[in-house]
């Protein structure tokens, strides 16, 4: 029961969704929405956990904490990924989140404690003070592992903003470097958080060339860990050129199930606790500064630098820094562009974009869960909306948050939330949906696909049912479909971002069409756009075919990088481009 109580307190409940103070600017002023992009196993599920943590005991009265309490949310979040095999139950956690003022730095130490803060904020409320409403955080989930998929690309169009996390000892990984494009294409502001500090890794300037060298973005940390990674003592909070401004130590609670006291030490006390670490701390500091990395508010939300934070998700260490920096820094909801060129203003009508959509994947269960992000205006359940694509009216009576196997119900949602809607069969992914002003916002562009596959009905009298099946499905951007003449209209291929797609091909071909059908991997693993000029020459080449996709694109696939860049060089007249997100 007390699990059950834990998980519910994360998912949706207290200041955050419900009990708004009504007022849309300052509903969405209070808003961050934000994705995590990272590599399986830089820990971004630990981080998760450690974010709820502190936002749990500041917010939520009488709360859990401890041990017990952080465990929960764990393994609600993996049993539900195993029971269902795909990571269906984290697609949005929503918290609220009180940035509290710093303390003041002191040759003996400020003690910051958590605990204290959250008493205070508690003992404020009791007493009816109506206090500044808090931020409410929204993190969409990014799936990973063998679930990474176009979803996973897709919840990028439904952020302001992303945490690039990397582990101090591998530094960048592929699949960061992908989720990293796609930000960086859509413009999407980035914080760095270098993760595992307490154990051994690379050095911070090490860590920071890598980061400038390989992709271009220049790292501006906020504080500079003291210790190296391993030895991680605390930070030192960066100021003006470089110089610190304080010293923020930690001390490690038993298993770092609890959040790590914070005390905070001047400059010069920090010098004399401790020594050799603090100095090269400075030193490295200043070296950033002479370099021209400090932070820069404008360059950050431009997309050209990315403020880092150096931290243990396990330790609890930098944490709540990164909370902070997230208020401070990362933007609040913006206006997003439509397909007349205009922009829908956050403040304008209600309007949402669908970013994800989820099919039931067992028959019994054919509930379609559209996940939606508020982009204008308030949302109330109940309403009844307009599908800017069939111009159908939709009715939201279903509307909710849904975070491990914990579905509450939603009534009121604001730019920057997100919502999941019960039974949308007719919605898509990059559709729209508003009142009022009619508006539709730009489709979701198709990511670069890395797997390739051909689909056949097992039975040849199916053609008919199973051609407007694929088509469905391509429609529904469950995977891209590819056509060629050679192959024929009876063989198209599928291509998707993650080989699990496939998958959910086949199950639901079978669920919803009562199509059987057979799937057979086919060796390419890079896909390249091409012009109508050079197709047929390309498609001569061996180890290269070339294909339609159902949105009239031309692609050109090769068997991998060392056969595309072959080809690029011999026959350099013809037209090979890279794919969005692909760049
Ligand atoms: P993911 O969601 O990004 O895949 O990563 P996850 O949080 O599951 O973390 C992957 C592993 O890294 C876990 O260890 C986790 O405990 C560890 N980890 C995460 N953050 C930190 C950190 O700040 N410091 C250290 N030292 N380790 C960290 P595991 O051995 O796979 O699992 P477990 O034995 O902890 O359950």
């Amino acid at each position: 029961a007390e699990d059950k109580a834990n998980a519910g307190a994360i998912g949706a409940e207290g200041e955050g969704s419900g009990e708004g103070s009504g007022d849309l600017a300052t509903e969405v002023a209070r808003r961050r929405t934000f994705a995590v992009i990272s590599h399986p196993d830089a820990g971004k599920s630990t981080l998760t956990e450690a974010l709820a943590l502190h936002a749990r005991v500041i917010n939520e009265a009488g709360a859990v904490h401890g041990k017990s309490g952080r465990k929960s949310t764990v393994s609600d979040w993996m049993e539900m990924e195993k029971a269902r095999g795909i990571s269906v139950s984290s697609t949005a956690l929503q918290f609220t989140y009180r940035r509290g003022e710093d303390p003041v730095p002191s040759a003996s130490g400020t003690e910051f404690d958590e605990d204290a803060r959250a008493e205070a904020n508690r003992a404020a409320a009791a007493a009816g003070a109506k206090a500044e409403p808090p931020n409410v955080i929204n993190l969409v989930d990014t799936p990973g592992h063998a679930d990474f998929s176009e979803d996973t690309y897709r919840v990028l169009t439904a952020v302001d903003a992303a945490v690039m996390l990397i582990d101090a000892a591998k530094g960048l990984e592929p699949q960061t470097l992908k989720l990293f494009r796609v930000c960086k294409q859509r413009g999407i502001p980035i914080i760095t958080v270098v993760n595992k500090w307490d154990r051994p890794g690379q050095s911070p300037l090490e860590l920071m060339d890598e980061i400038s060298d390989e992709i271009g973005l220049v790292p501006t940390p906020l504080y500079m860990p003291v210790g190296i990674a391993g030895d991680y003592r605390g930070l030192l909070r960066r100021g003006e050129d470089g110089e610190p401004s304080e010293y923020i130590k930690f001390t490690r609670t038993a298993g770092g199930s609890t959040i790590a006291p914070e005390t905070h030490y001047t400059p010069d006390a920090a010098a004399s606790l401790e020594g050799e670490a603090w100095t090269t701390a400075v030193e490295e500091s200043e070296l950033l500064s002479a370099m021209g990395q400090d932070h820069d508010s404008e360059l950050y939300l431009a997309g050209e630098t990315s403020p880092v934070i150096f931290a243990s998700a396990m330790l609890n260490f930098g944490v709540h820094q990164i909370l902070d920096a997230l208020v401070d820094l990362a933007p609040p909801p913006r206006a997003r562009e439509t397909v007349a060129e205009t922009e829908r203003d956050v403040t304008d009508e209600f309007s949402a974009v669908i970013f994800k959509v989820q099919a039931g994947m067992d028959a019994a269960h054919r509930d379609r869960l559209a996940f939606m992000r508020v982009v204008s205006g308030e949302f109330d359940r109940g309403m009844v909306v307009t599908h800017a694509q069939t111009g159908k009216p939709f009715a939201t009576k279903y509307a909710l948050t849904v975070f491990g196997r914990d579905r509450t119900t939603v009534e009121t949602a604001y730019p920057g939330d997100v919502v999941g809607l019960v039974n949308a069969t007719a919605l898509a992914p990059g559709d729209t949906l508003y009142s009022g002003k009619k508006v539709q916002f730009k489709p979701i562009p198709q990511f670069a696909p890395e797997h390739f596959a051909v689909l056949r009905a097992k039975s040849l009298g199916q053609y008919k049912q199973f051609r407007k099946a694929v088509d469905q499905l391509a429609a529904e951007g469950v995977v891209q479909i590819l056509r060629n003449d050679l192959r024929g209209e009876a063989n198209p291929v599928m291509a998707a971002v993650g080989p699990m797609q496939f998958e959910v091909v086949t199950a639901r071909m079978m669920a919803e069409f009562k199509i059987e059908v057979v799937v057979e991997n086919l060796p390419y693993t890079i896909a390249r756009g091409t012009d109508s000029e050079s197709a047929a020459e390309l498609g001569r080449q061996r180890g290269v075919e070339v294909f339609t996709r159902s949105d009239g694109e031309l692609l050109a696939l090769f068997g991998d990088k060392w056969r595309l860049a072959y080809i690029e060089k011999e026959l350099d007249h013809l037209t090979i481009e890279p794919l969005v997100a692909d760049a």
